[in-house]
């Protein structure tokens, strides 16, 4: 079983072998333990495999190099059940070595399987659930000679989700891969076809690449694509040209494409705003295809979102509901249908994700679905499933995020969902339109705020140097400072392993403070002067935390000396509305994680134990 995995599969007129293994490089983001390639030979099928990152099999291939193959499938396994050996690592063969697969997903009825299989004196090499589909496969050639027929036979018997890639060494010149729920796209290049969990593992040979849809098995050669159902009928083919090009999946002078990412978010923002917003400040969001009399009819929203794109949504609740008046709620997606929510043909879903993939939210839309509401996907990567399952998407234009932490992806997320809100507000008339335009003014302006902000950060190298041996950190916040604060603690977590904590500051008094001891660090987010008492009353929670021996480390607006008053460590930001401060607080407590990371000598674009995307629940 591998549930995040990167897959490769090539055939074509080249060298198969370094096209498979740069292709899967460009994946090691997603996160990996073990890595294998097979490749077709006259003679049959060659596999190498190892335990451990791709330089391990890199050493392996230079120890035993493979014959020159121009075809051949490659895969990074994240390993779930069955440990990150080189026995559970991918391709798996048949017991006679003809046929070799790659899996990305859950076979939920492996046992089963396996029972059956090992019944009938099949003998398994391996702890994975993948195995049993080589054994499977291998027998149906025997009744479909047809590669693409024979794995058709054996999706029919699979339960779960699954992206299976396979060679057969009696067909040369021909892979055929299976798509349920885990990603997989086509890359059509010239006399040489890929496939791939992500278009980054072929983005440097073509740009030119096809859908797969659920349920879909596609046979590629060199020079044919073909797509069908897993009943056999033709399947449509949606081909579509990937819009950005290699220089976005490499690292560009950076040293981790975290902080490479954390500097792309001007222009990830003004991408994502871009064309939407007409000359007169007025909301066009042409490609919310859902009837407008039904988006005003919505009487609830409920955002579903897992981790960053969570935190994201929770920001926008603010936004959404004083702008709309329509109540909004905000729930993990991992948590949604297991309480029988309230949803109806009259709430509308927004379903918020990076990738597109993450099984969480993909099943929370699909349950969504089930109850007639509509949803609408705000995501990151085209064509992924989260869209294409969803009555209308809204993509944020961040390019790919390539580092575990999500970055520029965050800040392209709360501005999309921002888009909806005043877009919301706009047909419903809950907002006249010289506010919006106001609004709109006010939010067209964040990119050069945050390039400003990223022009300083010199501060912050300081800062990490000073708390780099700390073992523990808390973040604070009120209203949109408080998921500002909880995705401060995560950034800090995740790529640090620091034990790191989000608060809204009001909570403090009602246990946390208890935390507080002489020198614990406390970033806290400061609401922009003059707006109600909010920020007079951060000011007294930094007070607090301050009696007792934190150190503060306080972002606040440049002139904001009640703030700087409170400062051990003061981190300026530039003046913005409240609901548009995170678009800004975040980049500091961002660039934080990655500087404590960088020198903790950590690897900060594969954190340990995580994935980039998460295909599993
Ligand atoms: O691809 P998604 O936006 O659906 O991913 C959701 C989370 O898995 C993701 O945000 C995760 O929390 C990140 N590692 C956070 O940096």
């Amino acid at each position: 079983m591998a549930p995040v995995c990167g897959i490769v599969g090539y055939v074509g007129a080249r060298q198969a072998q370094p096209i498979i293994i740069g292709g899967l490089k460009r994946m090691e983001y997603r996160g990996y333990d073990s890595a294998g390639i097979a490749l077709w030979t006259p003679d049959g099928l060659e596999t190498r495999k190892r335990a451990g990152k791709l330089v391990r099999l890199e050493a392996e291939l230079a120890d035993r190099p493979l014959p020159e193959s121009r075809q051949g499938i490659g895969h990074t396994r994240w390993a779930t059940h069955g440990g990150p050996t080189d026995q559970n690592a991918h391709p798996h063969l048949s017991g006679d070595g003809r046929v070799a697969v790659v899996h990305n997903g859950i076979i939920e009825n492996a046992a089963i399987l396996r029972r059956e299989l090992e019944a009938e004196g099949v003998v398994f090499r391996s702890q994975t659930d993948t195995e049993a589909v080589a054994h499977l496969l291998r027998r149906a050639l025997d009744q479909e000679p047809g590669l693409a027929a024979a794995l058709r036979a054996v999706c029919r018997r699979l339960e779960g989700t699954f992206t299976l890639v396979v060679l057969d060494a009696a067909q040369p010149g021909r892979i055929a891969a299976a798509r349920r729920s885990s990603p997989l796209v086509v890359g059509v290049g010239q006399d040489e076809n890929f496939l791939a969990s992500d278009v980054a593992s072929f983005i440097e040979h073509t740009r030119h690449a096809i859908e797969l849809g659920q349920d879909q098995v596609v046979e590629i050669t060199a020079d044919t694509v073909t797509v069908t159902t897993f009943d056999g009928d033709p399947a449509p083919v949606k081909p579509y040209d990937i819009e950005w090009d290699l220089a976005a999946a490499e690292k560009g002078g950076f040293d981790w494409f975290m902080r490479k990412e954390i500097f792309e978010q001007p222009q990830a923002a003004s991408d994502t705003l871009l064309g939407r917003i007409d000359q007169s400040g007025r909301l066009c969001l042409d490609e919310l295809r859902i009837d407008r009399a039904q988006l005003r009819a919505a009487d609830k929203i409920v955002i579903v979102a897992c981790g960053t794109a969570y935190h994201a949504g929770l920001i926008a609740k603010y936004a959404i509901e004083h702008w709309t008046r329509v109540p909004c709620e905000v729930e993990l997606a991992s948590e949604f249908r297991y309480r029988d929510p309230i949803v109806t043909p009259t709430t509308l879903v927004v379903a918020i994700s990076q990738s597109g993939e993450t099984m969480d939210t993909l099943m929370a839309l699909r349950h969504a679905r089930e109850q007639h509401a509509q949803v609408v996907a705000i995501c990151n990567t085209n064509g992924a499933t989260i869209p294409r399952e969803s009555d209308a998407v809204i993509y944020t234009h961040a390019g790919p995020e390539i580092g575990v932490a999500s970055t520029k992806c965050f800040t392209a997320q709360i501005i999309a969902c921002y888009l909806l809100g005043l877009f919301l507000a706009q047909e419903r008339g809950t907002k006249f339109g010289d506010e919006i335009a106001e609004l709109v003014a006010d939010l067209t302006a964040v990119p050069a705020q945050m390039a400003a902000l990223l022009a300083d950060l010199g501060p912050i190298d300081a800062l990490a140097q000073e708390l780099v041996g700390v073992e523990s950190v808390l973040f604070i916040g009120r209203h949109v400072g408080y998921p500002v604060a909880l995705e401060g603690a995560l950034k800090l977590k995740e790529i640090s392993y620091l034990h790191a904590e989000g608060f809204a500051a009001g909570e403090l008094k009602h246990g946390p403070i208890a935390l507080v001891e002489p020198g614990l660090p406390v970033f806290v987010v400061v609401p922009p002067t003059g707006r109600d008492h909010l920020h007079d009353k951060v000011v007294s929670n930094i007070q607090e935390i301050r009696a007792r021996g934190a150190k503060t480390i306080v972002l606040a607006e440049r002139n904001d000396a009640e703030a700087w008053a409170q400062a051990d460590h003061a981190i300026p930001l530039p003046l913005a509305p409240t609901l548009f401060q995170p678009l800004l607080a975040i980049i500091p407590l961002q660039y934080f994680s990655c500087q404590m990371a960088t020198l903790k000598g950590l690897d900060v674009d594969q954190p340990r134990n995580l994935a980039k995307s998460v295909t599993v629940e």
